[in-house]
């Protein structure tokens, strides 16, 4: 039997968990259909907000990271970006033909205000008239928006959070999904607040502030715009240990609270991971930058692969598969001496660090 990658978070039912993360991906009415069309479950549209005429960007506003300078492989990527540039009717006329046109495909309006009742309620009010299924609230994007006090700012604050979730469920008659920032030190903190107002999923996580580089040939930090620059939001492959980890600490912190799962998915074989550690759906953006719209035929099938492998029908028994199995180190230390284990295991630093230290390290690595 070929397992079945549908499922259903909130009561909406997703044809694969497979969703675009708000960015890029989703700046357009013409490429969320083109997403649609090559078979990705949903899509998280770029964050839209009231007034796009205070919204200004630079060129350039990317920034790669490689394991070499000629290295094809990119491995982490920074971004400057701000929230949309298009204007809010513009954005409402496309939602709503996007429902129409696509009426099984899933469509999550990312949205963020300033940090005040009534625009967070106007924005939700207007918004869910064109019929989109869920809300993100964008509480994260970690640069440019903290400026205006929007984005991480709120955040970061727990109960700045928990007022803001609060006041978009007062009028939200759909879902409500409050994406997370890592540039904290307790993700478990601001999701708590989020879930304790009404949350109804929790989408972890945004960029991670970063510098991605500095260029030595003039000296000016990277991204350069006209000689200088400002942290950015760090993506991409380099982020997904981290991803993983908040994932795993909100998802044992709210059990009862579904997650969507993201940070450096490329692969099916990434989106299992998050799934084990308690995400019910993920998205990828800067994946689908790098390496286009089409990637999502593959990861299906990788996803597809992992659940014959373990003899599972539906990706719901991956959630949370790999949660029981964390503890604390001491309990690790518990269990390897119980267990007799290797030498290597219980050695005491003075034993195992001759100087060897490249062999050492590749004795105590599991992979
Ligand atoms: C260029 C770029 C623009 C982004 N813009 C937004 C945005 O408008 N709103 C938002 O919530 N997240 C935004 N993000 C963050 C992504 O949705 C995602 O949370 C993050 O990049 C981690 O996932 P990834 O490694 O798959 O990109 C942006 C990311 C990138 C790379």
């Amino acid at each position: 039997m070929v397992p079945s990658l549908t499922t259903v978070v909130n009561g909406i039912e997703f044809e694969n968990p497979f969703l675009l993360g708000s960015g890029p991906p989703g700046t357009n009415a013409k490429v969320i259909a083109k997403s649609y069309d090559l078979g990705w479950g949903g899509m998280v549209c770029k964050t839209i907000s009231l007034d796009s005429s205070k919204v200004v960007n630079t060129a350039p506003r990317y920034g790669k990271l490689r394991a070499r300078e000629d290295d094809k492989v990119i491995l982490g990527f920074e971004n400057i970006e701000l929230i949309s540039d298009r204007p809010f009717a513009t954005w409402l006329d496309e939602l709503k033909q996007l429902k129409q046109s696509y009426p099984k495909k899933v469509l999550v309006a990312s949205v963020m205000e300033e940090y005040r009742k009534e625009p967070w309620q106007e924005i939700v009010r207007r918004v869910q008239e064109t019929g989109v299924d869920a809300f993100e609230l964008n509480l994260s994007c970690p640069h440019g928006m903290p400026e205006r006090k929007m984005g991480m700012a709120m955040g970061e604050d727990p109960s700045i959070v928990t007022e803001v979730v609060g006041w978009v469920k007062e009028v939200s008659k759909i879902p409500v999904w409050a994406k997370m920032t890592p540039n904290v030190g307790d993700p478990t903190r601001p999701a708590k607040a989020a879930a304790a107002a009404g949350a109804d999923c929790l989408s972890t996580i945004n960029t991670i502030l970063a510098i991605i580089g500095v260029d030595l040939r003039t000296l000016r930090p990277m991204p350069t715009v006209e000689g200088y620059s400002v942290p950015g939001g760090y993506s991409g492959q380099a982020v997904r240990p981290i991803a993983l980890r908040h994932v795993m600490e909100i998802a044992r912190a709210l059990p009862g609270v579904p997650i969507s799962g993201m940070g450096g998915i490329e692969t099916g074989f990434d989106a299992a991971q998050f799934f084990l550690l308690g995400a019910h759906t993920v998205q990828v953006c800067t994946g689908a930058m790098l390496q286009g719209y089409e990637i999502i035929s593959k990861m299906k099938e990788e996803l597809v692969k992992v659940l014959t492998d373990h003899q599972m029908e539906s990706v719901r028994e991956l959630v949370g598969k790999s949660l029981p199995y964390f503890t604390t180190h001491a309990d690790l230390v518990e269990r390897q001496r119980k267990a007799k284990a290797a030498k290597v295991g219980t050695a005491r630093d003075a034993e195992t660090w001759k100087g060897e230290i490249k062999k050492e390290t590749e004795s105590l690595s599991s992979n």
